[in-house]
């Protein structure tokens, strides 16, 4: 199952070498060979072609998924670029994930879209595999389930939308679909406004224009080394994203003759420049789950990666590019500053430049070869070191009795700066459903120092991890002017929010031996920032109390998880923790692949 090729199309039928051992999947191997070679030729393939190094083409199109909708596109241009450079280039199917489209949510759909992608590159007789992804969940899918498979992979993504207008204002989803939602909740702008705003949005395909989770995992797979640097960029709708697709084409067959796998590329190395990025783009909180479910794979990095280290590399690195959420510009004036590439001129000195990429070059040598020239000229989007938008620490990784295995929160999109050190009682609300019910109750006991608690939202608790975590401002404190609060939750955030919200809380409510399982109204609650401590002031006595007592009315559900059917009873039973990248435990890299 390790062979870059599992039988090789270019044997002649009449031979036996080139076969592995062992596949007899249809009687004897070389009787494999000659039934596969009769139906591969039924797709009108020639003795030629087959004798070509074949790259796969991850086709992941879906009439749901708008940030895939160039994918057609990008086929036609990859296929281009694998066979102007001798390959054969053949398209296969799986799964899309549309985060807007995928009930119950996106997160829930990530892991089988994994599985999905690892088994049918394992599956199927390439050399390399180019994987078409773009949409938040789709390209750590992709990453996962290539480094596992192990076979040469190299991501394309489908590149970000243009940004919209209204009223001579830019507008671009989906921080501003929050923004302007909040406003008109506040009673600001009237419903044919809202409506006005809700066709601009998204004014062109391709995946959301800010710095939200899909730009951050599109700058994260470069950093790692997977792929162009301005592959990270490049709009959906330019002709750049075409010749972007081309070159991935071009670097398929050379990659496919090296036989460079994923797990030679990645290295501790590679996944310290993928971080460094992260926290200098002021990224999404989502992306450290990712990244940790990614490294989770390796078998060399699996707890090599950790949220230790997302916080060690965050207090060396500021961030530096003016993006909203956390600064006020969109993902196409990111690429005309440089993009990755000026990007990581500036970082260079906290770059690991000896980290080998997809193509064999080191980073240092892909940054050499740039003419740096062309990417010094005056622009507001890329800061230099010496001048950042937030010193460091975008992400921050903050621990204590409330969560001992963790939790994040993006400093640098908190909007009330005073809040990321603040002490305050809290206001909880047991799951979604009794948030949806309360929150805007104008007799609810709150104000603007309380600290709004959200459980049962964790990968567990609310199966899939929603983007439940911007718990909205109660209405009768946004009319009055309010617009960030201290707000908890063990679940996750879009990227493209803001806000002091402290997320992935681990272990998770849903758990029984979670401290924030028992958090109860009015209980203080301290976050303290510089000491990256999230802190529940009960003592531990009464807390124990309340865990045996809580311990009990969880067995009903527990017992209930076990037989659950499907993919969900599947999800249920192995998703791990966020810190650990809720992934499924058996698909990390502990276990043996046979
Ligand atoms: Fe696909 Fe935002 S909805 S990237
Ligand atoms: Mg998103």
């Amino acid at each position: 199952q390790d062979s870059n090729r599992d039988y090789d199309l270019t044997t002649p039928i009449t031979s036996t070498s080139g076969l592995r051992q062992g596949l007899t999947s249809y009687g004897d191997a070389h009787f494999s060979l000659f039934l596969r070679k009769v139906f591969i030729k039924a797709l009108g393939y020639s003795e030629d072609a087959l004798s070509r190094p074949i790259v796969g083409i991850i086709n992941t199109f879906s009439g749901f998924n708008p940030c895939h909708a160039n994918v057609p596109q990008l086929i036609e241009a990859a296929k281009r670029g694998v066979q102007l450079n001798g390959g054969l280039a053949i398209e296969f199917p799986t799964i899309s994930v549309a985060e807007s489209f995928s009930h119950p949510t996106s997160m829930f759909l990530r892991n089988l879209m994994s599985m999905d992608t690892e088994e049918m590159i394992r599956a199927q007789p390439l050399d390399a595999c180019i994987m078409i992804g773009g949409c938040d969940k789709t390209v750590p899918a992709q990453l996962m389930g290539g480094i596992s498979a192990n076979k040469p992979i190299l991501p394309l993504i489908t590149g970000p939308m243009m940004p919209g207008s209204h009223r001579g204002q830019r507008i671009g989803a989906c921080t501003d679909c929050r923004n302007n939602w909040a406003a008109f909740r506040a009673g600001e702008m009237d419903v044919e406004e809202i409506s006005a705003i809700n066709e601009e949005l998204a004014p062109t395909i391709g995946t959301c224009g800010v710095m939200g989770t899909a730009s951050t995992m599109a700058c994260v797979t470069a950093a790692l080394g997977m792929m162009p640097l301005r592959g990270a960029t490049a709009p959906a709708v330019s002709s750049a994203r075409l010749r972007i697709a081309e070159e991935t084409g071009a670097n398929a067959v050379a990659i496919a003759k090296s036989k460079r796998k994923p797990q030679e590329v990645l290295t501790k190395e590679s996944f310290w420049n993928a971080i460094t990025v992260l926290q200098a783009i002021g990224g999404s909180t989502n992306a450290v789950v990712h990244l940790l479910a990614i490294a989770n794979r390796h078998p060399e990095l699996q707890g090599v990666i950790t949220l230790d280290t997302i916080e060690e590399i965050g207090r060396k690195t500021p961030l530096l590019i003016d993006l909203k959420p956390s600064g006020d510009n969109y993902m196409n004036d990111f690429h005309n500053a440089g993009g990755m590439m000026a990007l990581l001129q500036v970082l260079r000195p906290l770059l690991h430049l000896s980290a080998v990429t997809i193509t064999g070059q080191t980073l240092g040598e892909v940054l050499d070869a740039s003419q740096s020239k062309r990417l010094s000229f005056a622009q507001q989007i890329i800061r230099p070191m010496s001048d950042p938008l937030f010193p460091a620490s975008s992400l921050a990784v903050l621990r204590g009795n409330l969560a001992p295995d963790g939790a994040v929160l993006k400093a640098s999109a908190s909007k009330y700066r005073h809040l990321l050190s603040h002490t305050g009682p809290a206001v909880v609300f047991e799951n979604s459903a009794d948030l949806a019910q309360r929150i805007d109750d104008p007799n609810l006991v709150v104000t603007k120092d309380s600290v709004l608690v959200l459980k049962n939202i964790g990968p567990i608790g609310n199966p899939g991890m929603p983007e439940a975590g911007l718990i909205p401002i109660p209405k009768k404190l946004a009319e009055a002017g309010v617009k960030d609060m201290l707000r908890l939750s063990d679940g996750r955030m879009s990227g493209t929010a803001g806000g002091t919200i402290i997320l992935h809380i681990s272990p998770e409510a849903a758990l029984p031996e979670s401290t924030f399982g028992v958090v109860e109204t009015g209980d203080l609650i301290i976050c303290d920032i510089e000491a990256r401590k999230l802190h529940l002031e009960v003592s531990e006595a009464v807390l124990q109390t309340r865990i045996e007592k809580r311990r009990q009315s969880l067995v009903g559900e527990t017992q209930a998880r076990k037989q659950r059917r499907g993919y969900r009873g599947l999800y249920e039973r192995s998703v791990n923790q966020a810190q650990e990248g809720a992934d499924f435990d058996f698909l990390t890299a502990g276990g043996a692949n046979t």
